[in-house]
């Protein structure tokens, strides 16, 4: 009865965790029907690096705008229209257009021409050849789902949807552009005579000789294969090209609840499995050792603090011999009359400390959010907006913890507190992406972040944040202040010089290892997903790695702190924060791993804008963790500080 009671819960576990997609998905968009003829919107995004077929590396992290100039991709006439997008989906890097392609529902055409002939100079071929170098990818959108490339798994054979299709490819050296498309649009009859898109594919290719005859109309050569087309980079030389594209509607079974299912492949789920089981395994045992070694020493030297005392008292009183062993006052107690002395700058800590609780607040909703399906790809530009907004509202978080935080360090400069707390870590990530941007702008490469939408975020923060972290930090400000178990002495004690790994950089580099290795799988998916353009979704397991990681971080933390203060240390306040947030440093070096076995970037302004976006993203876990750290240590000091008597 119990184990299959327990079974089942696991049978129920299984789908969540292995692909959160087709079990936890809300239909991003109410479908759209169709009927038979109807004009279906076919949009352009932006052209993203990806890895080519000859060259599993990643070349370039620029994306371009699909009208950027040298491609001369044809426009829709009136010139095209940018879409309404939400803030999330701007910022992270969709700019969507409106095209000349026609798709009317189940019609089939053949070889449409889109605009006549165009013609590339010598320098737009070395551009658009560089790029096709580069794997560029063309992003097409229709009825809001992306053009996709069929790609065979080739460890399950499955066959799944690639979003994304070639620019072009690389033929023995010669790079092809690809000029006509074949777009197979899978359709489901809803009921009759009402149809809904499920599925679109486009298989592109490269022929020199299809023409264009009279308005609209092409034609497509025999034999396609024997003659693509190249685009000549000689001196003086220009090449034309007819662009042409064929529609075919297949019939599908798909119901349009599940057409992302196809879209939303897991690449080898047994890799999140191990990690997670392995992350598990490190959980289990650090915590087994924390628990073991701390509470059994623990409970003892706080039997024998207080026995201590008692002798200590009869000692006085004239009688009483004491016990072996237990003469000499050692360990963490020898510390208390300085363990709640407010460490060096305290308001710096608290600054920090706030910061980081509402990045956790933010990241531990979102991803709660994103668990029950609310952020699926299908709701494009659904997690930027949810990150912003809830970043945004915990600004009050923020504030709140800050202030109260430094009330315990007994700080004094109030208004600094105030003004610091919103301002610090936006501004400093704002500046690294303000940065990049104009490095990107610089470059001409049109994938920047448009200057209005910077504008927006500014406001945004300025209007929402930054008064809401003001209320938070004024009403902590008014909570009565934490009282530490034990007063503080008048004179700070000496620290003994601290030996071997409790030094600081050895204690960070020890305690860093253990929380980035709760979830370094997970990230590696997730820089995937960041540079290759893909789409993330494995919102079940990153659930559990970040709760992994908490703990861990929690734990270690927990076991450094006690380790310093027998050591008669008392600065636990940062060395908590450093310790916990060290795991920062090995996201960072995983980044310069990464780069160096997947990355291969032809240009030194591709490498700054990794480096710059992989430096903000270590600053934000090192800020995350780190708090993470504080806290726990936080509350291990004052209970352990309050079990113990002092007179
Ligand atoms: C379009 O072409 C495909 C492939 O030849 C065919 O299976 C399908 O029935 C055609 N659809 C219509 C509506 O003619």
């Amino acid at each position: 009865m119990r184990l299959s009671d327990c079974s089942s819960r696991v049978a129920l576990l299984a789908p969540l965790l292995a692909s959160s997609a087709s079990a936890f998905y809300f239909p991003g968009v109410a479908p759209t029907p169709y009927k038979k003829g109807d004009l279906i919107p076919l949009h352009v995004n932006h052209l993203t690096p990806a890895d080519s077929q000859n060259d599993p590396k990643l070349r370039s992290v620029f994306s371009f705008d699909y009208y950027h100039p040298p491609f001369h991709f044809c426009q829709p006439e009136g010139g095209p229209k940018y879409i309404r997008e939400s803030l999330g989906s701007i910022l992270f890097g969709d700019r969507i257009q409106t095209s000349p392609f026609e798709l009317k529902m189940k019609v089939n055409e053949t070889c449409k021409a889109v605009c006549p002939s165009v013609t590339y100079t010598a320098r737009d071929a070395v551009f658009v050849n560089s790029r096709i170098y580069q794997g560029y990818d063309i992003n097409w959108l229709v009825d809001g789902l992306p053009a996709a490339q069929l790609l065979r798994d080739p460890d399950t054979d499955e066959t799944f949807y690639s979003p994304g299709f070639e620019l072009g490819r690389v033929v023995g050296q010669q790079p092809t552009f690809n000029n006509h498309y074949d777009i197979i649009v899978d359709y489901h009859e809803y009921s009759k005579d009402n149809y809904r898109v499920v599925g679109v594919l486009v298989d592109p290719y490269s022929t020199r000789d299809s023409k264009y005859l009279e308005a609209g109309k092409g034609e497509c050569p025999q034999n396609p294969d024997e003659a693509p087309a190249v685009l000549s980079e000689e001196e003086g030389a220009s090449t034309s090209l007819t662009f042409t594209y064929s529609v075919w509607w297949i019939e599908s079974d798909t119901p349009f609840a599940t057409r992302w299912d196809k879209y939303l492949h897991v690449y080898d789920p047994k890799i999140h499995w191990f990690s997670l089981v392995n992350s598990a395994i490190i959980v289990a045992f650090l915590v087994g050792m924390v628990s073991t070694i701390l509470i059994q020493t623990l409970k003892k030297d706080i039997a024998r603090y207080n026995r201590l005392d008692q002798f200590v008292l009869e000692d006085f009183s004239g009688n009483g011999s004491v016990e072996d062993g237990v003469q000499e006052d050692s360990g963490w107690k020898l510390v208390h009359g300085d363990v709640f002395r407010p460490p060096r700058n305290p308001l710096l800590l608290s600054v920090l400390v706030g910061n980081g609780a509402q990045l956790f607040a933010m990241a531990g909703l979102t991803i709660a959010f994103a668990l029950l399906g609310f952020l699926s790809p299908s709701n494009r530009g659904s997690l930027g907006t949810v990150i912003i907004l809830f970043y945004t509202l915990f600004g009050f978080i923020g504030g709140y913890v800050s202030s109260r935080v430094y009330k315990f360090f007994h700080g004094e400069s109030w208004k600094q507190v105030f003004v610091i707390t919103p301002l610090a870590l936006p501004s400093v990530v704002f500046s690294i992406f303000f940065l990049l941007n104009l490095f990107v702008w610089g470059r001409g490469a049109s994938g920047a972040v448009p200057f209005t939408t910077m504008l927006i975020l500014v406001i945004i923060w300025f209007v929402i944040s930054v008064p809401l972290s003001l209320a938070g930090s004024w009403v902590g400000f008014k909570q009565t202040v934490i009282e530490p178990p034990v007063r503080t002495n008048q004179i700070p004690r000496q620290i003994p010089p601290s030996r071997g790994y409790l030094r600081i950089v050895p204690s960070m580099a020890l305690a860093g290892v253990l929380p980035f290795g709760a979830i370094f799988v997970e990230l590696y998916f997730i820089m995937n997903s960041i540079w290759f353009s893909k789409m993330y979704y494995m919102f079940g397991f990153l659930f559990l790695c970040y709760g992994l990681m908490i703990i861990t971080s929690a734990a270690v933390t927990v076991l450094m702190v006690y380790f310093l203060l027998c050591s008669e240390n008392y600065h636990w306040q940062w060395r908590s924060f450093c310790t916990a947030g060290a795991s920062a440093f090995y996201v960072f070096a995983s980044a310069l791993l990464y780069w160096m076995k997947d990355l291969s970037f032809g240009s030194w302004t591709s490498g700054v804008l990794y480096l710059g976006y992989s430096t903000m993203i270590s600053l934000l876990f090192f800020v995350l963790t780190g708090t993470i750290g504080f806290f726990a240590s936080w509350l291990f000091v004052l209970k352990i500080y309050r079990s113990i008597k002092v007179d």
